[in-house]
């Protein structure tokens, strides 16, 4: 006798885990909402507010029209299947650019952004990702130096870019100002607040001589729109 074997959802899901395969591919407009949502989630503000503050729709859209051919994502094979949903077709991108310097014969590539999903870490997304983006500065720019930065405390990138050969770390630091206690600044700050009161004083005193002055009431009834008197019917007997 035959004994048939229920298979759980649960090992379903989890033989699918199991079974985790992406493929890359150049970013494609249809991408760029996705891979937004994807950056908002991997470049977190409590984390790295550095990295949270450069992140945007622009800087998505402006990259993919400006460096296209180094922009990369890495699609989930469980998509076309339709076994994903759509919140997981993306795992990972890559969005890089090369930078020459002007009377110089060398140009750099850079890894600009790269993130992973968060269910797809340490399968070797990034790191394909990667890949892909130097083979592109190669062999359209015959790039010899790959630069990539991150938050000096975001260790799981740092110990990602070492693995990939990346050295020779310089710190660098970002300082930053509120410029409203800032001595230096702060009277900017002061002379701007002072225009738009200025700027609000003289907008009442606007209103307050056209007021004086009947116009309101003029333009008032000149904007009233002209109501057809209604013939009244008579009545029949
Ligand atoms: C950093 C990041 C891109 C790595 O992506 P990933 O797809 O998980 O990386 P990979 O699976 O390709 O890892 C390749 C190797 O890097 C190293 N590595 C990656 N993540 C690591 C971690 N959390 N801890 C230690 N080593 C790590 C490992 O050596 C790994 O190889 P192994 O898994 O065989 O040991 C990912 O963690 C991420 O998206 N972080 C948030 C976004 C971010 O910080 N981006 C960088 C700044 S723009």
């Amino acid at each position: 006798m035959v004994v048939k074997k229920e298979i759980t959802k649960e090992q379903k899901l989890s033989s699918l885990e199991s079974k985790k395969s992406f493929f890359l591919r150049k970013m494609e407009i249809a991408d760029l909402a996705e891979v937004y949502k994807l950056g908002e989630l991997c470049f977190r503000a409590d984390l790295w507010p550095m990295l949270y503050r450069g992140w945007d729709e622009y800087e998505v859209t402006t990259m993919f029209n400006t460096d296209g051919d180094y922009c990369f994502v890495a699609e989930n094979d469980n998509y076309k299947k339709g076994i994903t949903s759509e919140d997981e077709r993306i795992v990972g991108f890559v969005l890089g650019t090369v930078m020459s310097k002007p009377g110089t014969a060398w140009s750099y590539g850079y890894i600009v952004w790269i993130c992973a999903h968060s269910a797809w870490q340490r399968d070797g997304v990034a790191s394909k990702l990667v890949d892909k983006a130097v083979e592109a500065f190669v062999e359209n720019e015959g790039v010899r130096i790959i630069m990539a930065d991150t938050d000096p405390s975001n260790e799981k990138a740092v110990k990602f870019f070492k693995k990939k050969g990346f050295g020779q770390e310089r710190q660098h630091v970002f300082l930053a100002s509120n410029i409203e206690n800032n001595p230096h600044y702060s009277h900017l700050i002061h002379k701007s607040r002072a225009q738009a009161l200025e700027e609000q004083y003289l907008k009442k005193l606007r209103m307050m001589a056209v007021r004086s002055s009947g116009l309101a009431s003029i333009k008032n009834k000149k904007q009233k729109p002209v109501q057809k008197k209604k013939s009244k019917k008579k009545k029949k007997n």
